[in-house]
């Protein structure tokens, strides 16, 4: 079973400000970082660093050669990465003081993906395979009806939510990792019950995956249900901290984890990442997950 996540590549520029900027306001900042982002990027990390071999597939521009060489340091494959004339996709993220962002996403190469890449990109990939989506790239509905009719399992993190998942087909979809706003966006309701309930109406083949900030995060698939409580820590950037519970718990139920065991490395890795600033390199490695699980009390 190989893992092959067709997603976004962002350039981020963070800037550490002590509030978000209100509209018609004007902010000034000393503080700018650039990290490595995109929520295709950051959950291929978090696989990689949980430990499952990954593919990775989307578009950069012709200032992506970052992304190349993060894939050779992580260990994902990087050969069906395509490079678009136009710039890399890059994210502008304000963080404030209380560690809450706000982000605004230029798609650049993102949005450059043609039916004929990922026909070509598919074909090395058959029946048993997982395909992983977000929403950052074009053509999620092709790809996902494509995959699909070659035998493949489709992981969606629908992130974030746009009016073009009205046209995907979401009843192919195998596994959805959402949080509670994209679960309000997709099913009309508002407490974490009745958007699963309603995640079950609508696909009742679909495992689904519902985090809740804070609140921990809750597994069901209409027999069985978990709930997994964070493990909480002085937050400084909650960037990616999805991307890696995502990750995290694809990488679990890969290798064969029970759900329960797969949600608290996910929770735990993710905790990890809002420790620490910054999107690719605020993800954990297993290891650092592992010995972190190992010492909370019993
Ligand atoms: O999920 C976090 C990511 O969202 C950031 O890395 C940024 O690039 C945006 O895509």
């Amino acid at each position: 079973m190989r893992v092959l996540n067709i997603g976004s590549m962002n350039l981020d520029y963070v800037y550490s400000v002590d509030h978000i900027v209100l509209p018609g306001e004007t902010e000034s900042t000393g503080e700018i970082h650039v990290y490595l982002g995109g929520k295709g990027m950051n959950q291929s990390v978090a696989l990689a660093k949980a430990g499952v071999s990954v593919y990775q597939g989307g578009m950069i521009g012709q200032d992506g050669q970052p992304f190349l060489d993060a894939c050779a340091e992580f260990g994902i494959h990087s050969e069906y990465i395509a490079r678009s004339a136009g710039k890399t996709g890059h994210a502008v993220i304000q963080i404030d003081k209380n560690a809450q962002n706000s982000i605004l996403l230029y798609g650049g190469a993102n949005q450059c993906l043609t039916k004929a890449y990922v026909d070509e990109v598919l074909s090395h990939f058959d029946s048993g395979d997982i395909l992983l989506l977000q929403n950052e790239v074009n053509l999620l509905p092709y790809m996902i009806d494509k995959a699909y009719g070659q035998g493949m399992q489709i992981v969606l993190n629908p992130s974030p939510f746009h009016d073009n998942l009205a046209a995907a087909d979401l009843s192919k979809v195998s596994i959805f990792l959402l949080n509670e706003v994209e679960g309000n966006q997709l099913t009309g309701q508002t407490s974490p019950d009745e958007i699963l309930v309603e995640m079950n109406r609508r696909f009742p083949q679909s495992r689904i995956v519902l985090t809740l900030g804070e609140k921990g995060a809750i597994y069901f698939d209409g027999r069985e249900k978990y709930f997994q409580p964070i493990f909480p820590v002085n937050a400084v950037d909650t960037t990616a901290a999805g991307d890696t519970f995502t990750g995290y718990f694809l990488a679990g139920l890969v290798e064969g984890l029970s759900i329960p065991s797969a949600l608290k490395l996910s929770a735990k890795a993710s905790s990890i990442a809002v420790s620490r600033t910054g999107a690719v390199p605020s993800i954990p490695y297993r290891k650092e997950v592992e010995d972190a699980l190992a010492n909370e009390p019993s």
